[in-house]
């Protein structure tokens, strides 16, 4: 069953704080770790989105205690490898590549078959990227076409591999880290940048890890079979959710938005630093550290004067999941902004490039497709839009539909947005958010 939102008029301004909930990769790559440490962890906001429910629901299937007491969740580590897999396990990862992905590393320890599977959206995406390196490790995997359903049985002898990973994907990265957790030995991957939450993790609970960085690339070593203790972590503000507030806020007429507690970590930011650029009233305000990510604070300020931007590719993966929403702002800025090598976009939980070329088309804007996945667009500064549009994303795409109640919500015109349960994957409380800012839907 489809819901759908009706936008007939636009945001009025607004001067507002908000909390924005919790990282989720952050709070997937907690539990995944968490359930392999020595003792109970602790966490504080972690999200509550279906994504992290179905990564709970997955660790409790293979042995993991995961209770939630007074607004905390606790862990039952189990140390690395312990798991309790029955056979016929079958693990839903649901809408989430980063949970479908990351938990073949962690079970690559254990000769247990276990078969994965997902919800139609995650059906269709790549899986080659994550069976090829766990082959090596010594994993049996079978599959239609690379994609879910998989069987897969890990291997208790995983053997430690070397190697290159060309996609900028940290889901792949990550798996793969996982997977040498399992493993005797020294892993090396020559990783093309992507974010880097793992690593910083591993460091700060004791994973013997070291990284060396080269312009494009992170080699990263890790060495396996160490066991390490259970910590606590304070889930700080998610960026990619924050993106839509940023933006808003950015096209809404005369307001100001202080969003508290978000992670900045650089690997994350590439939508600020392409938003500064092109004129846009951006503060980062109280800077400080967590467990080796950055937080900070950060202000935004209705912003006119938007100038286009060549957008240099090393930003892809820094905005890999807020793209679109440049897309937008370039709709509005003075002259022609380009991007490139932007393929990944359609391996998402929907082909997001082609929406990104539908609805600028929708909204009146020229476009023009470049080779390799590029885009032109022509912005128009003053697009005030009339008439009805109506956004129906049948892979249910949770960022699809923030991003069309974003555009409804600053540029006008008689919107109908379908499926919004999509949000309970990344952002349940999107709708109620926006509504503490005035918006008005129904
Ligand atoms: C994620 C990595 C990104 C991102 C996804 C979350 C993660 O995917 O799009 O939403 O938590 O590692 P890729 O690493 O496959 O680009």
């Amino acid at each position: 069953m489809s819901t759908h939102i009706i936008v007939n008029k636009k945001l009025d301004s607004f001067n507002k704080k908000i909390n924005i909930s919790g990282d989720k990769s952050l709070s997937i790559r907690w539990l995944l770790l968490a359930s392999q440490a020595i003792g109970i962890s602790k966490a504080y906001n972690l999200l509550e989105s279906d994504d992290i429910k179905s990564t709970i629901k997955a660790l409790k299937q293979i042995g993991v205690s995961i209770i939630k007491k007074n607004k905390i969740y606790q862990v039952e580590g189990l140390g690395i490898n312990n798991f309790n897999i029955k056979s016929n396990c079958v693990i839903n990862a649901g809408n989430s590549g980063t949970l479908a992905r990351l938990i073949l590393g962690v079970i690559s320890g254990s000769s247990k078959k276990i078969k994965l599977i997902g919800d139609n959206s995650l059906s269709k995406r790549d899986f080659k990227r994550v069976i090829l390196p766990l082959q090596k490790f010594g994993a049996k995997i079978k599959s239609k076409k690379n994609s879910l359903p998989i069987h897969f049985q890990g291997n208790e002898f995983c053997r430690p591999i070397n190697y290159q990973e060309n996609i900028g994907s940290a889901q792949v990265k990550s798996c793969i880290m996982l997977s040498a957790l399992n493993t005797k030995g020294t892993t090396k991957i020559k990783a093309k940048k992507s974010r880097n939450h793992t690593e910083i993790l591993f460091k700060k609970i004791g994973i013997p890890i070291k990284i060396n960085s080269t312009k494009n690339y992170d080699i990263i070593q890790v060495k396996g079979k160490n066991n390490f203790s259970s910590f606590d972590y304070k889930i700080p503000g998610d960026i990619s959710s924050a993106s839509f507030f940023i933006v808003l806020t950015l096209l809404s007429k005369k307001s100001k938005l202080l969003l508290r507690n978000i992670n900045i970590n650089q690997s994350r930011t590439g939508l600020i630093d392409c938003l500064m650029k092109m004129n846009c009233k951006i503060i980062m305000k109280n800077k400080r550290k967590y467990m080796g990510e950055e937080l900070s604070d950060i202000y935004i300020e209705s912003s006119k004067n938007l100038r286009a931007i060549n957008c240099p590719v090393s930003i892809n993966s820094r905005a890999i999941d807020e793209m679109l929403l440049l897309f937008i702002v370039a709709s509005v800025s003075k002259g022609v902004s380009r991007f490139k090598n932007l393929g990944e976009l359609n391996k998402k939980e929907s082909k997001r490039l082609n929406w990104g070329f539908k609805i600028l088309k929708m909204i009146g804007i020229k476009t023009k497709k470049l080779k390799n996945n590029g885009i032109e667009i022509f912005g128009k500064p003053d697009n005030k839009l009339h008439g009805k549009f109506e956004i129906r994303n049948y892979l249910k795409d949770h960022r699809i539909f923030m991003l069309s109640m974003v555009i409804a919500l600053t540029l006008g015109g008689k919107w109908k947005i379908h499926d919004k349960e999509s949000i309970k994957t990344s952002f349940p409380h999107f709708l109620k958010t926006i509504k503490k800012l005035g918006a008005k839907f129904s």
